[in-house]
């Protein structure tokens, strides 16, 4: 067991393992410790998360190395639909953002990936280690864990990282954080089936009777989403009842063909940011410092934009002695990340059904604006792919 290391990494998610695998091949010691079995991070249907990468987060995944199975088996798009009163808009986006466009390959096959590559490499995952404590965050850090067999044991590090998710256990121990945060009135219900996508490309289909979205995973696996009240029950919702309400929302567009069922699961859209992601030697990366509604599918890219951010930060300090990056780590972070919330919650408003009437016709007025504005699809655009936001982190890792 190990009982010493450079950084401490509480979390295997996206934000963790990059962050991991960037720090050991600069030769920076690092260990992993995570709560739950490699089998079920890699397998449950409840870790089913989004599937669009911005075309930066691709490419720094490929430079990292950790490429491989999206490159193999992850869909290059260039652009998106959004369908509204039996018509779809298509949005073209190499020629509204400069090139930039977007690559579909789902959130779990890539920790997949990741967990893989780092393991072969030599790297230290510690599953099924739970945290239970931090302790002495601006002096000597120490990280208290419980192994499976219900032990305690300790492991002290120079830094620790909290990449542990929305309900982050590790930022719970943290004093001075503040949550900034806010709810919204919805939730999606969404399913995974095996039957051919709506589309070649994703449809956000804006209806009265509520918002749809149309992705994928594969030419076989359809990934489908659908406007609900956040007390929802899924159980009210058989198969027959999904299929005949996601093709209503489609208002002839299109067709899903029912196929069989692989998930269903509700997700109540929530938001917040902590502020500030760092204390003394304790940095917060991705779902644990900040959470998005799902619209527009920017958790796990801000998420690598801050793993890519500390990164460099604590580069500096090993490799040059330099704290200021680290001192800043907060400062850096705070822009894309509230541009990512700016955005996720433009869009969202965009298409989400008010029950309010007075919102839903200022909702209608927006909707129109965009479909009929060559400014506004540019803005979606560059905001979509990245190109305006976590782009420039892409530029820094070259
Ligand atoms: C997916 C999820 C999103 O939130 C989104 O905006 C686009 C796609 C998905 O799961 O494929």
């Amino acid at each position: 067991m190990p009982t010493r290391t450079d950084v401490a990494i509480v979390g295997a998610g996206p934000a963790g393992l990059l962050l991991a695998h960037l720090l050991q091949r600069e030769g920076i010691g690092v260990v992993v410790l995570e709560a739950k079995s490699r089998e079920y991070l890699e397998t449950s249907p409840h870790r089913i998360r989004a599937g669009v990468m911005e075309w930066g987060t691709r490419e720094i995944l490929v430079q990292a190395g950790l490429g491989e199975g999206l490159l193999q088996n992850g869909y290059e798009h260039q652009g998106i639909y959004l369908a509204h009163a039996g018509e779809l808009h298509r949005i073209d986006f190499p020629s509204l953002a400069e090139g930039w466009r977007i690559w579909v390959y789902g959130q779990q096959y890539q920790v997949r990936d990741m967990i893989a590559r780092f393991l072969e490499e030599g790297g230290e995952i510690l599953f099924e280690h739970e945290v239970v404590g931090l302790a002495d965050l601006t002096t000597a850090p120490k990280v208290r864990y419980r192994t499976p067999e219900g032990q305690e044991g300790e492991l002290e590090a120079m830094f620790v990282v909290g990449a542990d998710g929305s309900h982050s256990r590790a930022r719970s121990f943290v004093p001075g954080l503040l949550l900034k945060q806010t709810t919204y009135p919805f939730a999606w219900l969404g399913i995974l089936a095996e039957t051919a996508p709506a589309a070649e490309e994703l449809i956000y289909a804006s209806h009265e009777r509520g918002f749809a979205l149309f992705s994928m995973r594969s030419p076989n696996l359809a990934r489908n989403y659908l406007q609900v009240s956040p007390e929802e029950n899924p159980d009210d919702w058989p198969e027959e009842r999904i299929w005949e309400e996601l093709n209503l929302r489609l208002g002839g567009v299109a067709r899903v063909e029912p196929g069989p069922l692989l998930e269903k699961s509700l997700t109540p859209h929530r938001a917040f940011v902590a502020e500030p992601m760092q204390y003394g030697r304790f940095f917060l990366v991705g779902d644990a410092a900040h959470v998005v509604p799902p619209t527009g599918a920017k958790g796990m890219n801000l998420a690598v934009a801050d793993a890519v951010a500390l990164f460099q930060a604590l580069w500096a300090f090993y490799k040059k002695g330099e704290e200021e990056g680290l001192r800043r780590y907060t400062q850096t972070c705070l822009d894309h990340v509230w541009q990512g919330e700016f955005f996720s919650y433009w869009m969202t408003h965009l298409l989400h059904a008010q029950p309010d009437p007075f919102q839903e016709g200022l909702r209608r007025a927006h909707l129109a604006q965009v479909l009929s504005s060559e400014a506004l699809k540019r803005f979606l655009a560059e905001n979509y792919t990245g190109r305006r936001t976590t782009g420039r982190w892409v530029r820094s890792l070259a």
